[in-house]
Protein backbone atom coordinates (compact mmCIF):
# COMPACT_ATOMS: atom_id res chain seq x y z
CA UNK A 1 0.00 0.00 0.00
CA UNK A 2 1.12 3.45 -1.07
CA UNK A 3 2.37 5.20 2.45
CA UNK A 4 0.45 8.06 1.57
CA UNK A 5 -2.89 6.24 1.80
CA UNK A 6 -1.36 4.40 5.19
CA UNK A 7 -0.45 7.44 6.50
CA UNK A 8 -3.90 8.82 5.55
CA UNK A 9 -5.77 5.72 7.66
CA UNK A 10 -3.97 5.64 10.55
CA UNK A 11 -4.02 9.54 11.22
CA UNK A 12 -8.00 9.27 10.24
CA UNK A 13 -8.24 6.31 12.53
CA UNK A 14 -6.75 7.76 15.40
CA UNK A 15 -8.44 11.30 15.13
CA UNK A 16 -11.71 9.00 15.39
CA UNK A 17 -10.80 6.53 17.74
CA UNK A 18 -12.64 7.56 20.78
CA UNK A 19 -16.35 7.13 18.06
CA UNK A 20 -14.87 4.09 16.82
CA UNK A 21 -17.62 2.07 18.22
CA UNK A 22 -20.00 3.18 15.81
CA UNK A 23 -17.31 3.97 13.03
CA UNK A 24 -18.33 2.81 9.54
CA UNK A 25 -14.93 1.77 9.03
CA UNK A 26 -16.12 0.36 5.28
CA UNK A 27 -15.72 3.92 3.84
CA UNK A 28 -11.80 4.30 4.61
CA UNK A 29 -11.08 0.60 4.28
CA UNK A 30 -12.55 0.37 0.91
CA UNK A 31 -9.47 0.79 -1.20
CA UNK A 32 -7.12 -1.10 0.77
CA UNK A 33 -5.95 -4.91 0.62
CA UNK A 34 -7.67 -7.59 2.78
CA UNK A 35 -4.66 -8.08 4.80
CA UNK A 36 -4.91 -4.00 6.07
CA UNK A 37 -8.81 -4.72 6.58
CA UNK A 38 -8.13 -7.50 9.08
CA UNK A 39 -5.86 -5.45 10.92
CA UNK A 40 -8.55 -2.67 11.03
CA UNK A 41 -11.44 -5.65 12.27
CA UNK A 42 -8.38 -7.18 14.58
CA UNK A 43 -7.50 -3.38 16.38
CA UNK A 44 -11.38 -2.58 16.51
CA UNK A 45 -11.83 -6.27 18.14
CA UNK A 46 -9.56 -5.55 20.51
CA UNK A 47 -10.52 -2.17 21.80
CA UNK A 48 -14.38 -3.23 21.57
CA UNK A 49 -13.31 -5.85 24.09
CA UNK A 50 -10.44 -3.94 26.06
CA UNK A 51 -11.91 -0.45 26.45
CA UNK A 52 -15.42 0.73 26.94
CA UNK A 53 -15.12 4.32 24.95
CA UNK A 54 -19.14 4.86 24.84
CA UNK A 55 -19.48 7.83 27.03
CA UNK A 56 -15.68 8.28 27.17
CA UNK A 57 -15.45 5.14 29.83
CA UNK A 58 -12.54 3.08 30.12
CA UNK A 59 -11.28 0.06 32.39
CA UNK A 60 -9.62 0.84 35.59
CA UNK A 61 -8.66 -2.96 36.93
CA UNK A 62 -12.21 -4.80 36.20
CA UNK A 63 -14.15 -1.36 37.40
CA UNK A 64 -15.39 1.07 34.51
CA UNK A 65 -14.21 4.56 34.79
CA UNK A 66 -14.31 8.01 33.34
CA UNK A 67 -11.55 8.29 30.92
CA UNK A 68 -10.01 10.98 32.67
CA UNK A 69 -10.42 9.45 36.33
CA UNK A 70 -8.14 6.28 34.92
CA UNK A 71 -5.05 8.50 34.58
CA UNK A 72 -5.16 9.83 38.42
CA UNK A 73 -6.30 6.44 39.54
CA UNK A 74 -3.17 4.44 38.00
CA UNK A 75 -0.73 7.55 39.12
CA UNK A 76 -1.89 6.70 42.67
CA UNK A 77 -1.07 3.22 42.09
CA UNK A 78 2.29 3.83 41.18
CA UNK A 79 3.21 6.55 44.14
CA UNK A 80 1.53 4.01 46.81
CA UNK A 81 3.88 1.01 45.70
CA UNK A 82 7.46 3.13 44.44
CA UNK A 83 9.23 2.69 47.40
CA UNK A 84 9.04 -1.41 47.72
CA UNK A 85 8.05 -1.61 44.03
CA UNK A 86 11.50 -3.57 43.44
CA UNK A 87 11.08 -5.99 46.01
CA UNK A 88 7.34 -6.80 45.42
CA UNK A 89 8.18 -7.10 41.71
CA UNK A 90 10.69 -10.03 42.86
CA UNK A 91 8.76 -11.27 45.47
CA UNK A 92 5.85 -11.42 42.99
CA UNK A 93 7.15 -13.55 40.18
CA UNK A 94 9.71 -15.39 41.99
CA UNK A 95 12.40 -13.20 40.59
CA UNK A 96 11.18 -13.99 36.51
CA UNK A 97 10.61 -10.25 35.61
CA UNK A 98 14.16 -10.41 36.05
CA UNK A 99 14.80 -13.18 33.57
CA UNK A 100 12.53 -11.64 31.27
CA UNK A 101 13.68 -8.06 31.31
CA UNK A 102 17.61 -9.57 30.72
CA UNK A 103 15.80 -11.24 27.44
CA UNK A 104 14.36 -8.43 26.70
CA UNK A 105 17.60 -6.68 26.04
CA UNK A 106 19.30 -10.01 24.62
CA UNK A 107 16.27 -9.47 21.72
CA UNK A 108 17.27 -5.62 21.33
CA UNK A 109 20.50 -6.37 21.37
CA UNK A 110 21.67 -2.54 21.09
CA UNK A 111 24.68 -1.21 19.60
CA UNK A 112 27.04 1.32 21.33
CA UNK A 113 25.67 4.64 20.37
CA UNK A 114 21.99 4.09 20.82
CA UNK A 115 20.01 6.85 21.49
CA UNK A 116 17.13 5.32 24.06
CA UNK A 117 13.81 6.88 25.14
CA UNK A 118 12.71 3.98 27.71
CA UNK A 119 8.69 5.17 28.49
CA UNK A 120 6.82 4.14 31.35
CA UNK A 121 10.35 3.42 32.44
CA UNK A 122 9.43 3.61 36.13
CA UNK A 123 12.59 3.03 38.54
CA UNK A 124 15.19 2.35 35.55
CA UNK A 125 15.16 -1.19 35.40
CA UNK A 126 15.71 -1.92 31.46
CA UNK A 127 17.70 1.61 31.33
CA UNK A 128 20.00 0.16 33.63
CA UNK A 129 20.34 -3.14 31.76
CA UNK A 130 21.02 -0.85 28.77
CA UNK A 131 23.73 0.95 29.64
CA UNK A 132 25.39 -2.24 30.88
CA UNK A 133 24.69 -4.08 27.75
CA UNK A 134 26.47 -1.19 25.95
CA UNK A 135 28.99 -1.15 27.95
CA UNK A 136 28.45 2.10 29.48
CA UNK A 137 30.80 3.25 32.24
CA UNK A 138 30.00 3.78 36.17
CA UNK A 139 31.77 6.41 38.04
CA UNK A 140 31.49 7.08 41.30
CA UNK A 141 34.06 9.93 42.71
CA UNK A 142 33.28 12.85 44.89
CA UNK A 143 34.15 14.70 42.04
CA UNK A 144 31.18 13.55 39.53
CA UNK A 145 28.94 13.38 42.87
CA UNK A 146 29.04 16.79 43.07
CA UNK A 147 29.00 17.96 39.61
CA UNK A 148 25.67 15.53 39.71
CA UNK A 149 23.96 17.44 42.28
CA UNK A 150 24.85 20.36 40.38
CA UNK A 151 23.12 19.39 37.21
CA UNK A 152 19.76 17.83 39.38
CA UNK A 153 19.47 21.21 40.56
CA UNK A 154 19.38 22.86 36.76
CA UNK A 155 16.98 19.81 36.03
CA UNK A 156 14.67 20.92 38.88
CA UNK A 157 14.48 24.11 37.18
CA UNK A 158 14.06 23.13 33.84
CA UNK A 159 13.27 19.78 33.26
CA UNK A 160 12.93 19.73 29.67
CA UNK A 161 16.47 20.18 29.98
CA UNK A 162 16.85 16.63 31.17
CA UNK A 163 16.69 15.31 27.95
CA UNK A 164 20.20 16.94 26.65
CA UNK A 165 22.06 15.40 28.95
CA UNK A 166 25.83 14.23 28.18
CA UNK A 167 25.81 10.69 26.56
CA UNK A 168 27.78 8.42 27.68
CA UNK A 169 31.59 7.99 26.83
CA UNK A 170 30.63 5.64 23.67
CA UNK A 171 27.77 7.99 22.77
CA UNK A 172 25.02 5.69 24.22
CA UNK A 173 22.39 7.58 25.74
CA UNK A 174 18.76 6.75 27.78
CA UNK A 175 16.08 8.96 28.89
CA UNK A 176 13.89 7.06 30.98
CA UNK A 177 10.07 8.87 30.65
CA UNK A 178 7.65 8.32 33.59
CA UNK A 179 4.54 9.71 34.73
CA UNK A 180 5.27 9.53 38.42
CA UNK A 181 7.90 11.41 40.03
CA UNK A 182 7.73 8.94 42.44
CA UNK A 183 8.70 5.81 40.18
CA UNK A 184 11.97 7.89 38.72
CA UNK A 185 12.74 9.64 42.35
CA UNK A 186 13.39 5.62 42.80
CA UNK A 187 14.93 5.15 39.70
CA UNK A 188 17.53 8.54 39.85
CA UNK A 189 18.39 7.05 43.34
CA UNK A 190 19.27 3.77 42.62
CA UNK A 191 21.52 5.31 39.46
CA UNK A 192 23.19 7.41 42.00
CA UNK A 193 24.29 3.94 44.04
CA UNK A 194 25.52 2.34 40.64
CA UNK A 195 27.30 5.38 39.51
CA UNK A 196 25.81 5.86 36.37
CA UNK A 197 26.91 9.74 36.10
CA UNK A 198 26.16 9.54 32.13
CA UNK A 199 24.49 8.64 29.82
CA UNK A 200 21.19 8.46 31.72
CA UNK A 201 17.95 11.14 31.88
CA UNK A 202 15.35 11.28 33.74
CA UNK A 203 12.33 12.86 32.46
CA UNK A 204 8.88 13.00 33.63
CA UNK A 205 6.09 12.73 30.89
CA UNK A 206 3.21 11.18 29.55
CA UNK A 207 3.25 8.11 27.04
CA UNK A 208 0.54 9.76 25.35
CA UNK A 209 1.75 12.83 24.69
CA UNK A 210 5.33 13.05 24.71
CA UNK A 211 6.97 16.32 24.76
CA UNK A 212 9.95 15.20 22.42
CA UNK A 213 10.50 16.00 19.36
CA UNK A 214 9.94 13.99 16.18
CA UNK A 215 12.52 11.16 14.75
CA UNK A 216 14.70 11.53 17.59
CA UNK A 217 15.18 8.32 19.02
CA UNK A 218 16.97 4.86 17.69
CA UNK A 219 14.94 2.73 19.71
CA UNK A 220 11.84 2.98 21.94
CA UNK A 221 11.01 0.16 24.49
CA UNK A 222 8.11 0.14 27.33
CA UNK A 223 7.83 -2.49 30.04
CA UNK A 224 4.52 -3.39 31.97
CA UNK A 225 3.51 0.16 31.18
CA UNK A 226 1.34 0.05 27.79
CA UNK A 227 -1.25 -1.43 29.79
CA UNK A 228 -1.28 1.42 32.49
CA UNK A 229 -2.34 3.85 29.53
CA UNK A 230 -5.77 4.98 29.23
CA UNK A 231 -5.65 4.95 25.08
CA UNK A 232 -2.75 2.41 23.94
CA UNK A 233 -3.40 3.11 20.36
CA UNK A 234 -2.30 6.83 21.28
CA UNK A 235 0.66 5.48 22.75
CA UNK A 236 2.07 3.72 20.09
CA UNK A 237 1.07 6.56 17.55
CA UNK A 238 3.50 8.09 19.49
CA UNK A 239 6.15 5.86 19.86
CA UNK A 240 6.35 5.70 16.00
CA UNK A 241 6.63 9.86 15.89
CA UNK A 242 9.56 9.95 18.43
CA UNK A 243 11.21 6.80 16.68
CA UNK A 244 14.01 8.00 13.53
CA UNK A 245 13.37 6.06 10.42
CA UNK A 246 14.72 2.60 10.66
CA UNK A 247 14.38 2.94 14.73
CA UNK A 248 12.67 0.27 16.77
CA UNK A 249 10.03 -0.06 19.12
CA UNK A 250 10.28 -3.14 21.73
CA UNK A 251 7.92 -3.43 24.36
CA UNK A 252 7.36 -6.07 27.01
CA UNK A 253 4.04 -7.03 28.53
CA UNK A 254 2.01 -9.00 30.49
CA UNK A 255 -0.31 -11.50 27.71
CA UNK A 256 -2.16 -14.41 27.47
CA UNK A 257 -1.25 -17.62 28.49
CA UNK A 258 -3.45 -20.19 26.14
CA UNK A 259 -3.31 -23.28 27.65
CA UNK A 260 -6.49 -23.99 29.86
CA UNK A 261 -4.49 -25.90 32.34
CA UNK A 262 -2.09 -23.34 33.00
CA UNK A 263 -4.21 -21.06 32.48
CA UNK A 264 -6.01 -21.49 35.56
CA UNK A 265 -2.96 -22.46 37.57
CA UNK A 266 -1.63 -18.44 36.86
CA UNK A 267 -5.00 -17.35 37.52
CA UNK A 268 -5.58 -18.76 40.93
CA UNK A 269 -1.97 -17.65 41.94
CA UNK A 270 -2.67 -14.27 40.34
CA UNK A 271 -5.97 -13.32 42.28
CA UNK A 272 -5.34 -15.44 45.25
CA UNK A 273 -1.67 -14.71 46.08
CA UNK A 274 -0.58 -11.62 45.35
CA UNK A 275 -3.08 -9.46 46.56
CA UNK A 276 -1.90 -11.19 49.74
CA UNK A 277 1.43 -10.92 49.29
CA UNK A 278 0.66 -6.64 48.25
CA UNK A 279 -1.12 -6.47 52.21
CA UNK A 280 1.77 -8.30 53.71
CA UNK A 281 4.86 -6.94 52.16
CA UNK A 282 3.48 -3.46 51.28
CA UNK A 283 0.35 -2.83 53.30
CA UNK A 284 -1.57 -1.96 49.99
CA UNK A 285 -4.16 -4.87 48.93
CA UNK A 286 -5.73 -2.76 46.61
CA UNK A 287 -2.82 -1.57 44.14
CA UNK A 288 -1.61 -5.47 43.84
CA UNK A 289 -5.33 -6.09 43.13
CA UNK A 290 -5.49 -3.46 40.25
CA UNK A 291 -2.38 -4.56 38.71
CA UNK A 292 -3.90 -8.44 38.27
CA UNK A 293 -6.58 -7.10 36.79
CA UNK A 294 -4.96 -4.81 34.80
CA UNK A 295 -3.34 -7.76 33.27
CA UNK A 296 -6.52 -9.69 32.01
CA UNK A 297 -7.80 -6.41 30.46
CA UNK A 298 -5.45 -5.89 27.95
CA UNK A 299 -5.09 -7.18 24.43
CA UNK A 300 -3.98 -10.44 23.44
CA UNK A 301 -0.71 -11.35 21.45
CA UNK A 302 -2.48 -11.08 18.15
CA UNK A 303 -4.38 -8.21 19.30
CA UNK A 304 -2.11 -5.88 20.60
CA UNK A 305 0.47 -6.71 17.25
CA UNK A 306 -2.60 -5.50 15.13
CA UNK A 307 -2.47 -2.14 17.16
CA UNK A 308 1.33 -2.25 16.68
CA UNK A 309 0.69 -2.39 12.56
CA UNK A 310 -1.86 0.37 12.87
CA UNK A 311 0.50 2.53 14.67
CA UNK A 312 2.41 2.22 11.06
CA UNK A 313 5.25 0.30 11.73
CA UNK A 314 6.49 -2.91 9.83
CA UNK A 315 7.88 -6.17 10.55
CA UNK A 316 5.52 -6.50 13.45
CA UNK A 317 6.81 -9.85 15.86
CA UNK A 318 6.07 -11.07 19.40
CA UNK A 319 7.60 -13.54 20.82
CA UNK A 320 5.93 -15.52 24.27
CA UNK A 321 7.83 -15.39 27.49
CA UNK A 322 6.45 -18.12 30.13
CA UNK A 323 3.89 -19.55 28.66
CA UNK A 324 2.40 -16.37 27.19
CA UNK A 325 2.48 -15.23 30.82
CA UNK A 326 4.44 -12.12 29.38
CA UNK A 327 5.13 -11.36 25.65
CA UNK A 328 8.05 -9.08 23.22
CA UNK A 329 6.58 -7.28 21.05
CA UNK A 330 8.96 -6.01 18.45
CA UNK A 331 8.44 -3.52 15.18
CA UNK A 332 10.24 -1.34 12.41
CA UNK A 333 9.63 2.47 11.70
CA UNK A 334 10.37 1.65 7.79
C1 LIG B 1 4.68 -1.68 36.21
S1 LIG B 1 5.60 -0.18 36.11
C2 LIG B 1 6.91 -0.62 35.01
C3 LIG B 1 8.22 0.05 35.33
C4 LIG B 1 9.43 -0.46 34.56
N1 LIG B 1 9.28 -0.26 33.14
C5 LIG B 1 9.71 -1.91 34.85
O1 LIG B 1 9.64 -2.71 33.93
O2 LIG B 1 10.00 -2.22 35.99
C6 LIG B 1 4.56 0.81 35.12
C7 LIG B 1 5.03 2.25 35.01
O3 LIG B 1 4.21 2.90 34.03
C8 LIG B 1 4.09 4.25 34.43
N2 LIG B 1 2.98 4.87 33.69
C9 LIG B 1 1.66 4.62 33.81
N3 LIG B 1 0.95 5.38 32.96
C10 LIG B 1 1.85 6.12 32.27
C11 LIG B 1 1.75 7.09 31.23
N4 LIG B 1 0.55 7.45 30.73
N5 LIG B 1 2.87 7.65 30.75
C12 LIG B 1 4.09 7.30 31.25
N6 LIG B 1 4.25 6.40 32.23
C13 LIG B 1 3.15 5.81 32.73
C14 LIG B 1 3.87 4.15 35.93
O4 LIG B 1 4.09 5.38 36.58
C15 LIG B 1 4.89 3.06 36.29
O5 LIG B 1 6.13 3.62 36.63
Amino acid sequence: MAAPIRKALVHKFCMCHSASRSLNLSYSVRSLSTHRQKLLKSEENAQRSHQTTEGQKTHFGFQSVPEEEKEHKVYEVFENVASKYDLMNDAMSGGIHRIWKDMFLDRFAPAPGTKLLDVAGGTGDIAFRFLKYVGAPTHISLQNESAMREKESSEEENPAAIIFSEPDENGSHVTVCDINQAMLDVGRHKADEMGYTSGISWLRGNAEMLSLPDNTFDAYTIAFGIRNCTHVQKVLNEAYRVLKPGGRFLCLEFSEVKNPLLRSVYDNYSFQVIPVMGQVLAGDWKSYQYLVESIRQFPNQEDFAAMIKLAGFRMVSYENLTFGVAAIHSGFKI
